[in-house]
């Protein structure tokens, strides 16, 4: 088992059963809930029962789904909790992806103002990226994790044997987080899995520590996303706004792959802005391409796409942030762009050739 601290809680990575019996030795809770939705309770809840077994436990099943990521759902939570007379040293673990990790913390950290939690990813997205961070919320109102907090978990419990169930496209999108992470700040990485054709052989055990390991640096240095911490957020201020355009149509976009459509134009705007070498930007294009396929955008939603990165949480007045790449592996945070040349990115990407089916 690996384990690194983030705070004042501890990432393990390995093997589920021993991970919790690790955890729970020595804490004494007067009662465990476990949330899943109906997905993980098929799939990940019969690997992670016999690892709770000689404490019992209270199962909440809610709806899977970003659809059901909101108040009406966290009432459902607070009224299972309620019912159950949960105390405030009753245990949550949120068994799931990051709909459940997201908003399993955010109501265990409201209920009677705050019991523990523990975060145990089961997707790709959630293991890299949601589980780690401390940041917790719902959707209110069609915008996303408008209404949310920061509070950091007891222990997050990361196996990637969950991932085994984990469709293709799912897994898909939760790496285009580790293809961020390491373009943001681990070059070696970045050139080890550019030439990684295939996900399904995919050593998942080696590549999510090393990819959450940049995560907890630039965490740890910035936990509440004051300034180094927006490095994150690489190909997803345009990424985000092709993701909320294509929520509202017959073929929405997972995260993952609205974030590689980002991660290209903001490599173009890196290159114009910050002299990202051809190459690299050669590189990331013909990479992302190959895995993601060529998600259309159209010219028609640029003033769409405009409008909601104008509105994105993450911008300091009127101007529209970036963290871009000077170089593969490296970040430099509080970039702008004007229209023109946001539009210049989406026209790069709009005339890339579709890359022939593999
Ligand atoms: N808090 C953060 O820092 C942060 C960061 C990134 C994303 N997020 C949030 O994470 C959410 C997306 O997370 P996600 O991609 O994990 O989506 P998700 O939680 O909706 O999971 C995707 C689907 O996979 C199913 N599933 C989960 N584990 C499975 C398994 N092992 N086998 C089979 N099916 C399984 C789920 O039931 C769901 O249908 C978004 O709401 C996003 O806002 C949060």
């Amino acid at each position: 088992m690996q384990t690194l601290a983030l705070g004042s809680y501890h990432i393990h990575i390995g093997p589920i059963g021993p991970s919790v019996s690790a955890f729970l030795k020595g804490r004494h809770f007067s009662q465990l809930f476990v949330l899943v939705d109906e997905n993980t309770k098929a799939h990940c809840w019969p690997a992670f029962a016999p690892a709770l077994s000689g404490y019992p436990s209270t199962l909440i099943e809610i709806p899977a789904g970003e659809t059901h990521k909101n108040i009406a759902t966290c009432q459902l939570i607070w009224e299972q909790l309620m019912k159950a007379s949960a105390a405030r040293d009753a245990l949550l673990i949120n068994l799931g992806g990051g709909v459940i990790g997201d908003m399993g913390g955010f109501a265990a950290s409201t209920f009677k103002r705050g019991i523990p939690f523990i975060q145990v990813p089961t997707t790709l997205l959630s293991q890299v990226d949601a589980s780690i961070g401390g940041k917790l919320g719902i959707d209110f109102m069609q915008v996303k994790n408008s209404i949310g907090l920061f509070s950091d978990p007891q222990a997050v419990l990361i196996d990637p044997a969950f991932l085994r169930t984990l469709s293709g496209r799912e897994i898909r999108s939760g790496y285009a987080e580790i293809l961020k992470h390491s373009l943001i700040a681990d070059a070696g990485q970045w050139g080890r899995l550019n030439t990684l054709a295939q996900l399904d052989t995919a050593e998942w055990s080696e590549i999510i520590p090393q990819s959450l390991l940049v995560k907890q640096r630039i965490v740890a240095a910035d936990p509440f996303e004051k300034g180094i911490r927006k490095a994150l957020n690489f190909g997803h201020t345009i990424g985000h706004a092709v993701e909320g355009i294509a929520l509202e149509t017959d073929t929405p976009l997972l995260h993952g792959e609205a974030i590689a459509v980002g991660m290209i134009c903001e490599a173009w705007l890196s290159h114009k802005k910050l002299g990202l070498p051809q190459e690299t930007l050669h590189t990331i294009t013909n990479y992302l391409l190959r895995v993601y396929g060529k998600p259309a955008i159209h010219k028609t939603d640029y003033t769409a796409y405009l409008q909601l990165m104008g509105n994105d949480k993450k911008n300091e007045g009127q101007a529209i942030n970036f963290s871009l790449l000077p170089a593969a592996g490296q970040v430099e945070v509080n970039c702008t762009a004007t229209q023109e040349q946001i539009i210049g990115a989406l026209d790069y990407y709009r005339q890339l050739p579709s890359p022939a089916p593999s």
